[in-house]
């Protein structure tokens, strides 16, 4: 329990939301910095709801350093978790100069102005994307972050790579007060708040598959492609490791509290450490929902991989935090929260 301030960036988005709920109920004060490029003001108020307690909301860019300096200068900042970013990998390749702007000018400016004002612990969003396409379907932090397929990937690589280099140079001018990173790599964050009050909330039609069932059973959509049925996988459809958002966020809970022994910059993975197929999951929906998700095979998706999933034991050693919740949880309540809110957080 504390009373420590966080900066949450992004803190309207689908993640940052949930990072407010679970900052908020441990006692944490949290300040939100987001544009809305990619959420509504509706999910804080949502927040509020569900904690009994009020996020500070600047609507602001990350990449203006004038607002960063001015919440800096107004709130006592212990860390922050940078979850701000655009984060649509078929839009990044039609756009990369939008990604790089955003993803990297965004962390740039952050620590710029974070390191002004000696705030140097950062916790950022990352992906098992920057592993691009490795020799292994199990996914461990000393894998090489090499190959990334896509703009919004290598966005991710080269953030990271900013936040190293600022962790190295302190080591060496043998700072007293050195940056503290922790970089965690997301695999497939799924499932929604268990009040069917908050969740994800895609502009137009989805690009992700769970998204894209939750619509389909929904009626919003009327059927799901699958992408491939020919990967060398459990039934030949895309394996991947689905860890609840609630889990996923609670890992960021247990990195914050690591900053007090550490040093550096460490990574970690957070995934639950095992694959579920795209016909796995629709069987799951279709259990919870009691409807038939309509699906057809269509040819695999250009830069897809076959299966991954994430070798999540450096956290649990290190941070003390491993996925509690099941498939069954990340189905159940993704329906909640479709299906209380169709529409998502437009008024229904
Ligand atoms: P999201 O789009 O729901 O949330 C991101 C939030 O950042 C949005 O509220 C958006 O309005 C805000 N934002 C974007 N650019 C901004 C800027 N320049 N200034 C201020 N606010 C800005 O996405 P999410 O799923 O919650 O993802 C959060 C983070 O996690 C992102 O950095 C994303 O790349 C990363 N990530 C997500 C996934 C995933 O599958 N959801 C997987 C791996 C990593
Ligand atoms: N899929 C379908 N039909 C769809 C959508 C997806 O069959 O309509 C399949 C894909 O081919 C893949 C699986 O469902 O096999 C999962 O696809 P998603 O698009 O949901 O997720 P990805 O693993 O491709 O990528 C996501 C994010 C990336 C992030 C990565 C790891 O989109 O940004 O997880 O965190 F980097």
């Amino acid at each position: 329990m504390s009373d420590k301030c966080i900066l949450v960036t992004g803190g309207a988005g689908y993640i940052g939301s949930h990072a407010c709920i679970e900052l908020l109920q441990a006692n944490y004060r949290v300040v939100v910095l987001d544009n809305l490029s990619n959420s509504k003001a509706e999910s804080l108020a949502r927040v509020e709801k569900i904690t009994g307690k009020v996020p500070v909301f600047i609507q602001g860019d990350v990449r203006d350093s004038q607002v960063l300096s001015d919440i800096f200068t107004q709130y006592d900042i212990y860390a922050v978790m940078h979850f701000a970013g655009l984060k649509a990998v078929g839009e990044s390749c039609l756009l990369p100069t939008k990604y790089y702007q955003n993803n990297v000018g965004g962390t740039l400016v952050l620590v710029e102005v974070m390191a002004k004002f000696g705030v140097k612990k950062i916790i950022f969003s990352s992906s098992a994307t920057v592993y691009g396409e490795p020799d292994t379907v199990k996914y461990t932090e000393t894998l090489p972050v090499y190959g990334a397929t896509n703009p919004y990937g290598k966005s991710k690589a080269m953030s990271e790579d900013i936040l190293k280099d600022l962790a190295a140079a302190d080591v060496l001018a043998n700072d007293k007060m050195p940056w503290k990173v922790i970089l965690l790599r997301y695999f497939n964050p799924i499932g929604a708040h268990i009040s069917g009050l908050i969740g994800e909330d895609p502009n137009g039609t989805p690009n992700n598959l769970i998204p894209y069932v939750s619509q389909v059973a929904v009626g919003k959509l009327e059927r799901l492609s699958v992408f491939g049925d020919d990967y060398p996988t459990i039934d030949g459809t895309g394996v991947r490791d689905y860890i609840h958002v609630v889990d996923l966020v609670k890992g960021h809970l247990a990195a914050l509290q690591s900053f007090e022994g550490m040093s550096g910059c460490k990574a970690y993975n957070l995934g639950a450490g095992k694959g579920y197929s795209v016909l796995q999951i629709i069987a799951a929906f279709e259990r919870h929902t009691d409807n038939k998700i309509p699906y057809q095979i269509v040819a695999r998706r250009i830069g897809d991989i076959a299966e991954n999933y994430a070798d999540p034991s450096l956290a649990l050693r290190e941070l003390n935090w491993q996925t509690e919740k099941n498939l069954d949880d990340m189905v159940s309540d993704t329906w909640r929260w479709q299906s209380q809110n169709p529409n998502g957080y437009e008024v229904n």
